[in-house]
Formats: structure tokens, sequence, C-alpha cells
């Protein structure tokens, strides 16, 4: 068997740059979720989440370089599976009342999905005794877990009722 040569910290930077890429990918596709929503709420949390994720891609970079690493994104499939689900609905229900709804269920995978990748993020640094890397990822995580408590409400309020009442 080939000696095992990569560690966590391989571990650690390969999904720094899985969510570096990731998080570009969603930068550009706000904007177009933000252009499509319906209601003002929804089309408010898009543009505002958005400012948010340039924030978030700027402290990902402080991150590299604390690791001595220059910032590099690596190809996320399931990123791009997610944005394409919501390129599909925005499509598929065009001039729909349940445009928002379907909007917001895409929102919200893409928030699940930084969640965890920041989660799990955040627990390697800690383990691997990045303490500034671990307060940055941190920080985008509450940032990302307060999105998704957003579109949550949104959800269970306006948005999906406009679509069943359609
Ligand atoms: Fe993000
Ligand atoms: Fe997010």
């Amino acid at each position: 068997m080939a000696k095992q040569t990569k560690d966590l910290n391989d571990l650690f930077h390969e999904t720094l740059k899985d969510i570096y890429y990731a998080e570009k990918q969603i930068l550009r596709a706000l904007p177009r979720m933000a252009k499509n929503a319906q209601s003002d709420e929804l089309r408010q949390a898009f543009e505002q989440h958005r400012t948010e994720t340039e924030g978030q891609i700027e402290r990902l970079e402080k991150v590299f370089e604390s690791i001595g690493k220059s910032p590099r994104g690596k190809t996320c499939d399931a990123i791009i599976g997610i944005i394409d689900e919501s390129k599909e609905v925005m499509e598929d229900f065009a001039n729909s009342d349940a445009l928002d709804a379907g909007l917001l269920a895409a929102a919200q995978a893409v928030e699940h999905y930084e969640i965890s990748r920041y989660g799990t993020l955040r627990t390697w640094a800690t383990q691997l005794g990045l303490t500034e890397a671990a307060s940055l990822l941190d920080e985008t995580l509450e940032e990302e877990k307060r999105t998704d408590t957003l579109l949550s409400k949104l959800a269970t309020s306006s948005v999906n009722n406009q679509a069943k009442a359609a």
C-alpha cells in the first residue's frame, strides 16, 4: 500500500479551495435570483446576501493568508448542481406564482451546503490549532445561519402563502 502522505492540513486546504470556488459561483448567481424574485422581501434578502458574500470571499482570502497559501478555487460540482437547479426553477416556473417558493428552496439548498462546509472547516481549523482561521470561519458560519433563518421565515410567511393562494 502506498505510504500516506496527506494529512488533515491538506484536507483543510483542499476544502477551503472548494468553498472559495463555491462562494464565487454564488456571488454570480445571486443577482440573477434577485432579478427573478417576485416579492420585494425576497429580492432584498438576495441583494443583502450578495453584499455579505463579497465579505465572505474576502474573509476566505484572509484564511488562505493565515495558512501561508494564495487564494485559489477548485471546481465544486455540488454547488454547480445546486445553482443549475435554481436556473431550472427560474425557467420552468417563470411567470408562475410558485416562482418565489422555488427560489427560496434553491437558496436554502445553497445555504445548507455552505453551513455544512463552514462547520467542517471551522472544526478542522480548531483541531489544527489555526485560531485565526477558526474565528474567521466561525464569523461566516454564523452569517450563513442567519441567512438561512431569514429565508425560513420568508418561506413560512408571505412567499409560500402567495403560491398557495394562486
Ligand atoms: Fe456564503
Ligand atoms: Fe450564503
